[in-house]
C-alpha cells in the first residue's frame, strides 16, 4: 500500500502535551519548504503546553481538549477526532503526546497517524526512556520516526537516528542529543509521506526513491 497525500500541500495536524520542540521543527519545515505541507491544528490536551504558544505565534489554529474532561478513554478519542476531521487533516503527527490512543482511533487514521520516539524501538518503548537506555548500559540509542498501531511505541518504522551514549551521560544530557536528531528526522519523515515516498508493506516500510542525494532512512552519529 502506498500512503498517498490526497491533495498538496498535505494538511498536517499535531498533537502535543508539553514543550514542543518537534512541533516547531515540523512548523520550521513547512516554512522552509521541505515539508510540502501547512499545518492546520495543533491539539494539545495539556491547557499549559508550551507548544501551544508556539503554535500561536505562526497564527497556526490551536485547540485544547483536556483528557480530564472526560470520563472514558474513548470518549476523549472521538472529540479528538471530530477536530481533526474537521480540519480536514491527513497526516496526524504525534509530537511528544502523552495520552494512549484507542484501537479504534488508531484503525481509524491506520496509515496517517505517525510518532516520535525518543529511542531505538523497539527497544525502550514507555517512558523514562533515556533513563532506561543508561541503565542498561547500551553504547547507543537515538530516536524513531514510526506508523502508529494500537500497541503502545511499535508500528512500522519510517526513520531512525543514533546516538553514542557517554559514560558519564545524565538522562537529561542522553534526552538533549537524542532530541536533537529527532528534530532532524521528524520534518525529514514528514517530507517523504508528503511525497508519497513510504510503502507499507506488512510491517516495514519503503522509501520510493527520488533524484534527491544525501537521503536516507538512518541518521548515524556522523551524517
Ligand atoms: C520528545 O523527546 C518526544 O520524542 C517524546 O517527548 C519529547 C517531547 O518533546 N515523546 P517536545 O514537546 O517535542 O519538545
Amino acid at each position: 500500500m502506498t500512503v498517498e497525500p490526497v491533495r498538496q500541500p498535505l494538511r498536517i495536524a499535531v498533537l502535543i502535551s508539553g514543550g514542543g520542540s518537534n512541533l516547531q521543527a515540523l512548523m520550521d519545515g513547512c516554512a522552509s519548504g521541505l515539508i510540502p505541507g501547512q499545518i492546520v491544528l495543533v491539539i494539545s490536551n495539556n491547557p499549559d503546553a508550551f507548544g501551544l504558544e508556539r503554535a500561536k505565534k505562526q497564527q497556526i489554529p490551536t485547540q485544547v481538549i483536556d483528557h480530564r474532561r472526560f470520563a472514558v478513554r474513548a470518549s476523549f478519542d472521538q472529540v479528538l477526532a471530530h477536530a481533526l476531521d474537521e480540519a480536514g487533516a491527513e497526516l496526524i503527527c504525534l509530537a511528544g503526546f502523552m495520552r494512549v490512543l484507542t484501537a479504534d482511533f488508531v484503525h481509524y487514521y491506520a496509515g496517517r497517524l505517525i510518532n516520535i520516539h525518543p529511542a531505538l524501538l523497539p527497544a525502550f518503548p514507555g517512558i523514562h526512556v533515556q533513563r532506561q537506555a543508561i541503565e542498561a548500559g547500551v553504547r547507543f540509542s537515538g530516536a524513531t520516526v514510526h506508523f502508529v498501531v494500537p500497541e503502545v511505541d511499535a508500528g512500522p518504522i519510517i526513520i531512525q537516528a543514533v546516538v553514542p551514549v557517554l559514560a558519564d551521560d545524565t538522562h537529561e544530557s542522553l534526552a538533549a542529543r537524542i532530541l536533537r536528531q529527532e528534530h532532524r528526522i521528524y520534518p525529514l519523515a514528514v517530507r517523504w509521506f508528503a511525497q508519497g515516498r513510504l510503502r507499507l508493506e506488512q510491517n516495514r516500510v519503503h522509501l520510493l526513491e527520488s533524484e534527491e542525494d544525501g537521503e536516507l532512512a538512518l541518521i548515524h552519529p556522523m551524517g
